[in-house]
């Protein structure tokens, strides 16, 4: 007998969970970042038009994928056309990798939110407190347990009661939080020891008026792959997600319009993340400060900043880490849900069976990204040319290997063998037109895979001119 397959309860359920798998960590600690770096202006104008181009494809594609087979990424691939087995292993195997250290640094976030909560906000502020934390060996274990419980917990409720409802209430409150955060940091000012006085307003202008200077033809195509690199992270795709996600939508929604409200709701979220971080790092160390990204910019650098405001630094601080593992805890389920449901769609196993099986997988993976900093202590050089411990491996297999090649993959399963009538069809399935439908079949055919390509290169250390 066939079980009757979860789904969400409504179209609203479904975008909000899949904006909540698409901001995530890369929103806060990456785009502000890349956005400063990159000229302003310049690197949101390519970004957006990316993300109304390439990202709309490649997101109808996968959530349509979903909705077509009714099955989640190991064995979906198959389904869409025999011999492509191994898009699905290859599909399934990246949330995998990602999970452990995704989990580790979920438990980083909680560690900060209960340092800043108790009022200890300075502390953090110290030169050493990150490296200290981590390196010790039973405090980011702790964390990473009851960060992974959390998510193990809403898996183990499913997709309506745990999935659905929790992005339901998460998602509204982290907008509330960052468009909060975002006023409070463009109203400050500071006067810095050497007498200079800087505003949040100027930090505005660093995010957003594109400058020129010097701008080369080389350096605009580093800007387009930093834009095409951080997109392709931040909705998701290549991982399974939106195919697990879109697998569980309801034959009748309208899936053009999802996408395009999960997108808005991702690149909003940048945004606002951006005007949040940039002008609060401008006013409290100046243009240098937005040299760090990931996890210094969030650990090392911000706390200065909060540090900086005196008194309302500890409140600022709460609810910034409590925002960010929103993002990540949505981030996370959705990981987890694609292997869960992948074990039980390839195996029929049951959720309880998968999520033990994978559960146990990520918990103690986890466990061994956060002793990678002390008892398993190495330094590997990555291809990009940095030195990287556990978590840096298992980022760059997933992200700069594994992804892209899931990516170039689905493009040329979808523009050349299965043809983009494909997801054309199930778009328009309910009588709905899809919007952009001769653009989509250029990018999916020829652009994308082309410019994923040179993405996956560069990526590899194989391009080393961009
Ligand atoms: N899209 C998320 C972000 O922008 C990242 C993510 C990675 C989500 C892996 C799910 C899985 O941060």
């Amino acid at each position: 007998m066939e079980k009757k397959r979860n789904s969400f309860g409504g179209s609203l359920g479904f975008v909000l969970a899949a904006a909540g798998s698409a901001v995530g960590l890369g929103n806060i600690w990456r785009f502000p970042y890349l956005a400063a770096k990159d000229g302003g202006g310049l690197f949101i104008v390519i970004y957006i038009i990316l993300a109304l181009t390439f990202g709309f494809t490649l997101l109808s594609t996968e959530v349509a994928i979903g909705r077509r087979t009714k099955q989640s990424p190991l064995t979906a691939y198959s389904k869409i056309k025999k011999g492509w087995n191994f898009l699905g292993v290859f599909s399934c195997l990246v949330p995998m990798l990602i999970m452990p250290y995704y989990s580790a640094i979920g438990g980083w976030l909680l560690k900060y939110f209960t340092v800043f909560v108790t009022g200890q906000g300075t502390a953090a502020a110290n030169d050493n407190y990150f490296t200290s934390f981590i390196t010790s060996t039973t405090e980011p274990i702790v964390f990473h347990v009851i960060f992974f419980a959390a998510v193990a917990f809403i898996i183990y409720r499913g997709v309506n009661k745990g999935i659905e409802s929790l992005s339901k209430v998460l998602m509204p409150a982290l907008l509330v939080m960052v468009i909060g955060i975002a006023i409070f940091s463009v109203t400050i000012k500071h006067t810095d020891a050497s007498g200079a006085t800087r505003t949040g307003l100027q930090g505005l202008k660093v995010l957003f008026i594109p400058s020129f200077k010097g701008l080369t033809v080389k350096g605009f195509f580093t800007v387009l792959m930093d834009a095409m690199g951080q997109l392709f992270f931040s909705i998701s795709v290549a991982m399974g997600i939106m195919i697990t996600y879109g697998s569980y939508v309801a034959d009748d929604a309208n899936l053009d319009k999802s996408v395009r409200q999960i997108e808005f709701f991702d690149t909003a979220v940048a945004l606002l993340a951006g005007v949040m971080i940039v002008p609060a790092v401008f006013v409290f160390m100046g243009k240098e400060g937005m040299e760090a990204s990931g996890p210094s910019l969030m650990f090392v650098s911000l706390p200065k900043v909060f540090a900086q405001m005196g008194f309302v630094g500890n409140i600022v601080g709460t609810v910034f880490f409590m925002m960010v593992i929103f993002a990540a805890l949505t981030s996370a389920i959705s990981i987890l849900e694609a292997v869960v449901s992948s074990f039980m769609d390839a195996f029929g196993w049951s959720r309880n069976k998968a999520l033990l099986i994978e559960g146990l997988i990520a918990l103690f993976g986890g466990i061994i990204v956060c002793l990678g900093y002390n008892k398993f202590y190495f330094e590997l050089k990555l291809p990009t040319g940095s030195t990287g411990q556990i978590l840096d491996v298992l980022d760059y297999i997933s992200n700069s290997a594994l992804m892209p090649i899931v990516a170039i993959s689905t493009c040329i399963l979808i523009g050349w063998f299965a043809g983009p009538q494909t997801v054309i069809d199930e778009v328009q399935k309910t009588g709905i037109k899809m919007s952009r439908k001769l653009m989509f079949v250029v990018i999916i055919k020829f652009l994308a895979p082309v410019l994923l390509l040179v993405l996956f290169l560069k990526s590899i250390g194989v391009l080393t001119i961009i």
